[in-house]
């Protein structure tokens, strides 16, 4: 019988902290863009004594991800997903987000839900910006029900002539959480589930390069005047990543959860008081 896979779709800083929770005695299955990356954490979960393979993935690209899905689902039934790859607004353009951090998440839903193993769950990471992103319904709705290959061409992504990469970033996020909502019905006839979680600012190398950036004074206002006071770390975001992956969360699917040290709450906190 062939063991269970976990697949980890960027072995940053997230991907990387939740695949060392969930990959024991499974096979671990690492995709990134970054073939040093992957290398690199290859080499890192075998000589922990990991189980681990690797494919070479670009998530903005739908023959790239249905590839990965394929040779996922070859290796073993496929227990977990976690889709952690994104491009951050500090470096990447308002195309470059479009295509990684919103279309990416709709390639690796609908490749994988047909995939998945019964009672098996999937976690897409999205972001606190999501939550305060500003739509109407009418955007929301397109973010839902768009069919996946037309996506880039909603109207209100459109680069020109003024989509700033610091506007798409909250859009594609915001976007993200919606499609996992819409994909719970496909996944669920699978026997699978799939949520997401919003981060707030966390330590990794994009967090990093944001809180460098030029909204980085910005982040450290709203983290100082959070609830908790602090940056988060990978491994909050893993632990909030391994109860929707486990079997205590079978009720929950197609729903967001903002793992971000209460930032929105003491933002809306004060923006109604
Ligand atoms: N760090 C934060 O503060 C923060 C906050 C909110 C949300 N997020 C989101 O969390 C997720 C994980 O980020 P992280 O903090 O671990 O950052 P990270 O930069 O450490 O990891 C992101 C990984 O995605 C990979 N990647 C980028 N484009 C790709 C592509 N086209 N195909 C495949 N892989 C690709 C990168 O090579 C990298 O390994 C991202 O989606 C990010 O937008 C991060």
């Amino acid at each position: 019988m062939k063991t269970d896979v976990s697949v980890v779709v960027g072995v940053g800083g997230m991907g990387r902290a939740v695949a060392a929770r969930i990959g024991s005695g499974r096979h671990l299955f690492l995709a990134d863009f970054d073939e040093r990356l992957l290398t690199e954490a290859a080499a890192q979960f075998t000589e922990q004594g990991f189980e681990v393979s690797t494919h070479q993935v670009d998530a903005g690209d739908p023959a790239s991800v249905a590839e990965l899905a394929a040779a996922a689902a070859a290796t073993g039934p496929i227990r977990h997903l976690v889709h952690t790859a994104g491009v951050s607004p500090v470096k990447a353009s308002t195309e470059a987000i479009v295509r990684v951090d919103l279309c990416g998440v709709a390639y690796v839903l609908d490749e994988f839900a047909p995939l998945m193993a019964r009672g098996a769950a999937g976690v897409v990471i999205a972001s606190m910006a999501g939550h305060l992103a500003q739509l109407t319904a009418e955007q929301e709705t397109a973010l839902a029900a768009t069919p996946t290959a037309e996506l880039a061409g909603l109207p209100f992504l459109n680069p020109e002539p003024a989509l700033h990469p610091m506007l798409a970033y909250p859009i594609a996020k915001r976007g993200a959480t919606i499609r996992v909502q819409a994909a719970a019905g496909a996944w669920g006839r699978s026997g699978a589930r799939v949520n997401s979680i919003s981060p707030g600012v966390i330590s990794t190398a994009q967090g990093r390069d944001e809180l460098a950036g030029e909204s980085g004074a910005r982040m450290r206002q709203m983290i100082e005047q959070s609830a908790t006071g602090r940056i988060g770390t990978a491994e909050d975001i893993a632990a909030a990543a391994t109860y929707l992956l486990d079997p205590a969360s079978s009720f929950v699917t197609g729903t967001d959860l903002l793992v971000d040290g209460g930032v929105v709450a003491t933002m809306r906190a004060a923006m109604r008081g």
